[in-house]
């Protein structure tokens, strides 16, 4: 997505206004690059001074030099859980911010982004961005920034006490940085295949556990064991080849250092026999040189790291940075009170038009009064659940409108307009939490009684007073520990809770049985009193005492009318009619 340098700039400009923001992660940093630097000068300047000093056998005052020497290692040693302490009073904060705001981006993202992602890839996404922005920002602190002071200070050090040392040292060490960026540029498809592999097989796990049901009634656990097996024995297969690479990156940067070494060594003793350093100084490039060695040992593993850390962070600019297809306008319309009128005028509609997809609607035109109570028939695909998603606006219409009492939905917030509209979508929705948190979820601050209410009018109380726990009953993920009726009826509560003007209900009843679905079909009375309402079914027993039906053909209307003027048509309706008589006597001659 984004290649060479830019990510780099994106990341450090994230990380700039995301942690670098917080004064106390600043003031961590300031505090760290003092206490580094001073331990830069106190050691090599500590041993030259003794070691000066015992060659003149002046013994008393090298004695000095080691008492103050550990003085001044015990306050930098005291130093460094203090810099931590007060940078993670900033870095938490900062943390529960971009955790806020990019979980805040994933959820506005548009529906449809979700349907192109596995559930599984975008949760491991979200943690890994977090994570690992909270883990560069400490590594850039603690460690990285360490690294270059470790070897660009002692650099300038061996510099000023002698330029012939200080130049060739600069030249080596330039030569062993060039080495191990091209080291890291080798490794770099190694690390993007192994994010793959790793997105791949999480997507993969979380997909097989939450369709676990269909795995176990299929008696095919193995098979999907095999898979994540597989899966894991790719990840093993690259860190091999990974890391066989690595190790012979790793025996030539062995063979750079011991040479840098040796040369400057030479070098050193070479200047100081030909009476150009003092042994202070020789003693001072010796001790600086082996910093400048262990910094970059320690620049290898960083920069390793480094790139895996920008590697995490950067599909979170995906979220971040995405622009989505439906959007608020710039100044909404508000509708004041609203009566519930709804119009679809001459609507055409399909997914993944760009890759040339059959569109679902065609100049699809539909106008409900308020108040009206509207069924949709239609055989399977033929696009009723996306009409109630496009009422909605969780796609937009190709051409056409669709209007609310005379506003286009365009000009309407997105939550303004689901605020007005109850759904119930056709696969229950719920979540792992109470009976009482999942009703109230359409109005958090519902009382007792109105939560009663809304259960009874959608005749799930009886149940729900009869499970031990009552309300406060957990309903398991996505509501496995309810019957689909009880699931449904629960979506239904949840709906007449919302208190909303229109209702659009998706085959709401067809997960109960003939039984309960005449008692739902009873409450619809009550339910969707005073409301307009679009009820999509199968079962049309549901929708007989619908003021009107539509019958949805080929992205277009071809039937309108009440039950028995449909029947009287003996058209589409009538037909799907007769077919479903036939089977219910079937099912009763069975009894
Ligand atoms: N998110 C999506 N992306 C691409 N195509 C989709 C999507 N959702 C639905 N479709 C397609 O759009 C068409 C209409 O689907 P829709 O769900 O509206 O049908 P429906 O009338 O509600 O069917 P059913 O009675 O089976 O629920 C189908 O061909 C379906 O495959
Ligand atoms: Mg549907």
């Amino acid at each position: 997505m984004f290649r060479g340098l830019s990510k780099y700039k994106l990341v450090y400009n994230h990380i700039w206004n995301t942690y670098g923001q917080s004064r106390t992660v600043q003031v961590s940093f300031v505090l760290q690059i003092i206490a580094r630097i001073c331990r830069l000068v106190i050691l090599p300047v500590a041993i030259s001074i003794i070691i000066a000093n015992l060659s003149k056998r002046n013994f008393s005052s090298a004695q000095n030099a080691v008492f103050l020497y550990a003085c001044f290692s015990f306050v930098l040693g005291a130093l460094t859980p203090l810099i931590k302490y007060i940078g993670m009073l900033g870095e938490n904060k900062a943390c529960r911010e971009i955790t806020g705001n990019y979980f805040s981006r994933l959820i506005s993202a548009d529906l449809d982004y979700f349907h192109s992602n596995l559930a599984g890839y975008l949760t491991t996404a979200t943690r890994q961005y977090v994570d690992s922005c909270m883990q560069f920002t400490r590594a850039l602190r603690d460690r990285y920034l360490n690294t270059i002071l470790s070897i660009v200070f002692p650099l300038c050090v061996i510099l000023y006490l002698d330029i012939p040392i200080g130049l060739v040292a600069f030249a080596l060490s330039a030569t062993q940085a060039v080495y191990l960026l091209w080291a890291s540029h080798t490794i770099t498809p190694y690390r993007t295949r192994s994010r793959e592999i790793y997105k791949r097989n999480s997507g993969r796990m979380a997909d097989i556990v939450s369709n676990i049901l269909a795995v176990k009634s299929t008696a095919k656990e193995e098979i999907r064991a095999e898979q994540v097996r597989q899966g894991s024995a790719d990840e093993g297969q690259l860190f091999y080849e990974r890391y066989t690479m690595q190790t012979k990156l790793i025996a030539l940067r062995e063979a750079i250092t011991v040479a840098f070494f040796l040369v400057l060594l030479w070098l050193t003793v070479h200047r100081m026999s030909g009476g150009h350093i003092s042994i202070t100084a020789a003693v001072l490039v010796v001790t600086y040189t082996t910093t400048i060695l262990t910094g970059i040992y320690q620049l290898s593993d960083d920069l390793d790291e480094h790139d895996d850390l920008v590697d995490k962070i950067i599909p979170a600019f995906e979220i971040l940075n995405r622009k989505n297809i439906v959007t608020d306008p710039a100044k909404p319309k508000v509708l004041k009170k609203v009566r519930g009128q709804v119009a679809f005028k001459d609507i055409s509609f399909s997914y993944d038009k760009n890759k040339g997809a059959t569109p679902v609607l065609t100049g699809f035109s539909l106008s409900i009064p308020a108040g009206q109570k509207v069924g949709i028939v239609g055989l399977s695909g033929a696009g009723k659940s996306t009409l109630a998603k496009l009422l909605l606006r969780f796609n937009d219409v190709d051409a056409g409108q669709i209007l609310i009492d005379g506003t286009d939905i365009r000009d309407l917030k997105q939550t303004d307009v689901r605020k007005h509209i109850a759904y119930i979508p056709q696969e229950p929705l719920l979540f792992h939490a109470s009976i009482r948190d999942n009703v109230i979820l359409s109005r958090p601050n519902a009382t007792n009684k109105e939560i009663r209410e809304a259960l009874s009018s959608a005749h799930a109380l009886k149940f729900v007073d009869q499970l031990p726990e009552g309300l406060e009953s957990i309903v398991g993920e996505r509501g496995v520990k309810l019957s689909g009726g009880q699931k449904q009826r629960i979506a239904i509560a949840r709906a007449v809770l919302q208190h909303s003007p229109i209702m659009v209900l998706d085959e709401a009843t067809s997960a109960l049985d003939s039984e309960s679905e005449q008692i739902i079909k009873d409450s619809f009375t009550e339910v969707l009193k005073g409301k307009t309402a679009i009820v999509i079914a199968h079962r049309l027993s549901t929708l007989s005492e619908m003021d009107r039906i539509i019958v949805i053909e080929k992205g277009v209307c071809v039937e309108d009318g009440p039950h028995a003027k449909l029947l009287r048509q003996n058209g589409l309706y009538a037909r799907l009619w007769r077919h479903q008589l036939r089977h219910d006597e079937d099912l009763s001659s069975l009894d």
